[in-house]
C-alpha cells in the first residue's frame, strides 16, 4: 500500500478508535518514515497484549479457507516480534464467509495491522451481555394457522448460551432427514452426546481468558429459552409448578435450530466469538438468525459485532433479528439499531400473576411476583428491626430466620428482586413481602422467578408496619401466585429500551414489538429456575422477562414467512410485519413509536400484507454514504470498496416508517419518497389514508397506486409538514395504503425536541 493512502486510511480508522494524541503520533510515523522501526513498534512489554479484531472484508473469491487463515498468520508474522510462532497469535480465523482473525496483540501492533493493505477496521474485542404458554395465542397466532410445507426446510440459527438438548421442545420425534441446504455440523463434547433433526447443529466458541466448560450444553438456560420460544416443539402440560400451564411452543415447530453458543456463564459474550458465530452461519445456510445479545454501551456499526455480522447476513437473504436492549424506559436507551436489522421491543401479554399477602389481622394485598411455592404462614418481622450490623441492607439472620420479613425503599422491582429477595433468601427467611416499589410504569411486568416465597404490594398507609407495631406475635401469609387478566395488555415493558437509534435517528428504532414479560419456555436443568444461588429447584420450564424472550418471538414469525416466500429479502419480510403489526396505544407508552415501534406483531396478518417495502445493501450502502460515513468505513460494513458512488439522506431509505425531527412551535417540512412491491393479489388499486392530529399536515401523492401485476413496484412522496407547540414529545400519526382487502400501515412519528 503505497503511503499516502495508507495514512489517509489509518487516520479514518483511528479517529475513531483512539485517543488524539495517538492519532497525532501515527499522524507522525506516517509522515517520517525513517523513525518507523521495529525498537518503536515494539516497546510494549507483550504482556500487555489484548484481543483485538482484524476485520478484512469478505472471503477473497477463489480462496478456501486454509488460503485465508494463511493471509492471516503472514500478516502476524511481518508485525508481531516475538518468541511465539505467529499462529499462537492467531486466536481465531474467519475464513468461511468473512475474511479476519482474532488476534492477542499490543496497541502498536494493532496499529501497524491496521496500517495493512486489505486490512479494514481493528478494534478491541469487548464483552457484551444477554440482555410462553399463552403469549403465541395472545398475538392471534394459535397452534391451527396455515402452514407451509416447507417449515420443516427453515433453519433458525441462535446465537445464545447453548441448547439443553433432553428438552422435549427439541426432541427429534417425527422429524425427516436434515435440509439437504445444511452445511453445518455439530460439535460432540463428553456433556453434549450429539445433535438430532430438531437441533441439526451446535457449535461453540470461546475466545478469552477464562476457562469455562467448552460445550454447546446449555448451563444457563437463556439459550434455550429463545431457541424453544422461535422454534421449540409443541409441548402439552407445560407449566412451572403449576403456573402459566399451557401448550409451550415455537412459531414454527418443524423447523430445524442450529445452535451457536457464544455466551457463556460470568464470561458473557464476546464480540470475537459472536462475529465466529455469524461468519459460521451464514456459510451454514440458516434462512433467520436469533440474536438476544445486547452491549452496554452504544457503539458506532463498524465496532460492533453484531452489526456488521448483520449486514452480511441480510446480504446473504438471512433475516438477522435482534433484541433492542434492557435499558428502558428512557429514550435513547436501544442498543441495537442498525437499519438492516430487525429490532425488537418486548411489550406484556394479557396474563400477570398476583400473589395475596394475608396479615394476621386478616387485611390483603394483592402484590405481583411469579411465587411458586404454596401458601405459607410465618411471623412477621420488618427489615428494619432486623439490621446486620455488618453493612448495609443485610438483614440479621438470626432475627429472620423462619420469618417473613418486610423491606421497603426500593424503587424498581428489579432492584427488590436482586436487593431485598436475595438477602431475605441468603438469611434464611421464610418470606419477604417488599412494600412500596413504585414502578415509573406503576406495576410493571417483569418479574423473575423468586427463590421463596415473596409479594411485592403497594401499602401506602403502611399497614403493614402498624399491624407489625400494633401486636406482639404479627403473622401473616403468602399464597401462591394465580393467574390472572392483565387488561391493560399489550403495553410495552418498563425495561425495554426505547429509541430513537442515536446514530441514525430518521431510521424508525426499534422496529416491532413482541411477547417479552413472564414468558414460560424451556429451560436448562442445570441452572435453578430462579438462578440465585443456593436455590435448588430445577425445571424443565421457566419464566423469563426480557427483550432476549421478544426477539424470538420475531424470528419464529420471520421464519414461517420464509417457509411461505423463501425468496423474500429480509427488508420484505421485516416490511411485512411491520405494516401488519397490530397498533399499539401511546396513552400507555408516551415514547409511542420509540417504544414499540410499528407495534405488536400479528403473524397471520402478515402473511397476506398486500404490499411491502424492500431494500438491499445498495440501498443501505447508499444511506450510510448518505449519512457522512466515507467510503472506508461503509467498506468495514460492506467489504466493498469505494462504494460511495452516491449518497441519499437516510430518509430516504426504503424503510415502512417515517421519522421527522422538529423544533417546538417551529414549522417544519420534510418530504420523502418510497418505493413499495406489490405482492398480494395482481390487479389492484390502493389508496392512501392519513391519520394525522392537529398541528400536522401530511400530504401523499400520488394518493392512488394502481397495480396490475405481481412484483410490480411504484414510487411515491409523502410530505409531512406543520408546527408542534412543547415537547419534548413524540406525535404519532400513520399512513394506510388500502385496497379494501390490505391495510398497508406505515407509523408516521414526529420527535419534538
Ligand atoms: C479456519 O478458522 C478456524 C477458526 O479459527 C480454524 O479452526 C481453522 O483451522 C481455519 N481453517 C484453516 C484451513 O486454517
Amino acid at each position: 500500500m503505497v503511503a499516502l493512502s495508507s495514512y489517509i486510511y489509518n487516520l479514518a480508522i483511528f479517529m475513531m478508535t483512539s485517543s488524539l494524541p495517538f492519532t497525532i503520533l501515527f499522524l507522525l510515523l506516517s509522515l517520517t518514515p525513517i523513525l518507523v522501526t521495529c525498537q518503536l513498534f515494539d516497546d510494549v512489554p507483550t504482556g500487555h497484549r489484548k484481543d483485538y479484531i482484524v476485520f478484512m472484508g469478505d472471503k477473497p473469491k477463489g480462496y478456501d479457507e486454509w488460503a485465508v487463515s494463511s493471509l492471516h498468520v503472514n500478516i502476524i508474522r511481518e508485525v508481531v516480534i516475538s518468541d511465539e510462532p505467529p499462529t499462537g497469535h492467531i486466536l481465531r480465523s474467519y475464513n468461511r464467509t468473512f475474511n479476519g482473525f482474532v488476534a492477542r496483540l499490543t496497541e502498536k501492533e494493532a496499529e501497524r495491522i491496521a496500517e495493512k493493505d486489505g486490512v479494514i477496521s481493528v478494534f478491541p474485542n469487548r464483552i457484551n451481555q444477554l440482555q410462553t404458554t399463552n403469549s403465541w395465542d395472545f398475538i392471534g397466532f394459535p397452534t391451527n394457522v396455515p402452514r407451509s410445507r416447507l417449515e420443516s426446510d427453515i433453519i433458525i440459527g441462535v446465537l445464545d448460551t447453548g441448547i439443553w438438548p433432553e428438552s422435549a421442545s427439541f426432541d427429534d420425534t417425527g422429524f425427516g432427514p436434515v435440509p439437504s441446504k445444511w452445511r453445518g455440523t455439530c460439535r460432540v463434547t463428553p456433556d453434549f452426546r450429539g445433535c438430532n433433526r430438531k437441533f441439526i447443529g451446535a457449535k461453540f466458541y470461546y475466545t478469552g481468558p477464562g476457562q469455562p466448560v467448552l460445550t454447546a450444553r446449555d448451563y444457563e438456560g437463556h439459550g434455550s429459552h429463545t431457541a424453544s420460544t422461535a422454534a421449540g416443539n409443541s409441548v402439552s402440560g407445560a407449566n412451572l409448578y403449576s403456573l402459566g400451564s399451557g401448550t409451550a411452543r415455537g412459531a414454527v415447530p418443524s423447523a430445524r435450530i442450529a445452535v451457536y453458543k457464544v455466551c457463556w456463564p460470568d464470561l458473557g459474550c464476546s464480540d470475537a466469538d459472536i462475529l465466529a458465530a455469524f461468519d459460521d452461519a451464514i456459510a451454514d445456510g440458516v434462512d433467520i438468525i436469533s440474536v438476544s445479545i445486547g452491549f452496554n454501551d452504544n457503539r458506532n456499526y463498524f465496532q460492533d459485532s453484531i452489526a456488521i455480522g448483520s449486514f452480511r447476513a441480510a446480504r446473504q437473504n438471512i433475516v438477522p433479528s435482534v433484541s433492542a436492549g434492557n435499558d428502558g424506559p428512557l429514550l435513547l436507551t436501544i442498543r441495537n439499531f442498525a437499519p438492516w436489522l430487525i429490532s425488537v421491543a418486548a411489550s406484556t401479554t394479557n396474563r400477570r400473576f398476583l400473589t395475596t399477602v394475608i396479615l394476621g389481622n386478616n387485611q390483603r394485598f394483592e402484590g405481583w411476583s411469579i411465587n411458586t411455592f404454596n401458601s405459607i404462614q410465618a411471623t412477621l418481622i420488618f427489615g428494619g428491626d432486623a439490621p446486620n450490623t455488618a453493612g448495609e441492607n443485610s438483614l440479621n439472620a438470626n432475627l429472620v430466620r423462619r420469618k417473613i420479613v418486610v423491606c421497603d425503599g426500593y424503587t424498581s422491582v428489579r432492584e427488590a428482586q436482586f436487593g431485598a429477595v436475595r438477602t431475605a433468601f441468603f438469611a434464611g427467611a421464610a418470606g419477604v413481602i417488599v412494600n412500596g416499589v413504585f414502578q415509573i410504569y406503576g406495576d410493571d411486568v417483569n418479574n423473575i422467578v423468586a427463590p421463596l416465597p415473596s409479594s411485592y404490594v403497594i401499602d401506602n398507609n403502611n399497614a403493614i408496619l402498624a399491624y407489625i407495631r400494633s401486636t406482639s406475635n404479627p403473622v401473616a401469609v403468602i399464597q401462591k401466585s394465580s393467574e390472572q387478566r392483565n387488561t391493560f395488555g399489550p403495553y410495552l415493558a418498563a425495561f425495554s429500551s426505547r429509541g430513537p437509534s442515536p446514530f441514525t435517528n430518521s431510521v424508525l428504532k426499534p422496529d416491532l414489538a413482541a411477547p417479552g414479560a413472564e414468558i414460560l419456555a424451556a429451560y436448562s436443568q442445570a441452572s435453578s429456575v430462579s438462578d440465585v444461588p443456593g436455590d435448588t429447584r430445577v425445571a424443565p420450564f421457566n419464566f423469563v422477562s426480557g427483550t432476549s424472550m421478544a426477539c424470538p418471538h420475531v424470528s419464529g414469525a420471520a421464519a414461517y414467512l420464509k417457509s411461505f416466500y423463501p425468496n423474500w429479502s429480509p427488508a420484505m419480510i421485516r416490511s411485512a410485519l411491520m405494516t401488519t403489526a397490530t397498533p399499539m396505544n401511546s396513552n400507555l407508552n408516551n415514547e409511542a413509536e420509540f417504544a414499540y415501534g410499528a407495534g405488536q406483531i400479528n403473524p397471520t396478518r402478515a402473511l397476506n400484507p398486500g404490499l411491502v417495502y424492500d431494500a438491499g445493501a445498495a440501498d443501505y450502502i447508499r444511506f450510510l454514504c448518505g449519512n457522512g460515513y466515507s467510503n472506508t468505513q461503509v467498506q468495514v460494513i460492506t467489504g466493498m470498496r469505494n462504494a460511495c458512488t452516491s449518497g441519499g439522506s437516510s430518509r430516504e431509505l426504503n424503510y415502512p416508517a417515517f421519522v421527522v425531527y422538529a423544533s417546538p412551535s417551529q414549522p417544519f417540512s420534510c418530504d420523502f419518497r418510497r418505493t413499495v412491491t406489490n405482492v398480494g393479489s395482481a390487479t389492484s388499486t390502493y389508496t392512501a389514508l392519513v391519520t394525522a392530529p392537529q398541528g400536522l399536515n401530511i400530504l401523499v401523492s400520488p394518493n392512488t397506486l394502481r397495480f396490475t401485476s405481481l412484483g410490480q413496484t411504484a414510487t411515491f412522496s409523502v410530505n409531512v409538514r406543520g408546527t408542534i407547540s412543547g415537547g419534548p414529545r413524540v406525535v404519532s400519526a400513520s399512513l394506510v395504503w388500502d385496497n379494501g382487502n390490505s391495510q398497508v400501515r406505515s407509523p408516521i412519528v414526529v420527535y419534538v425536541s
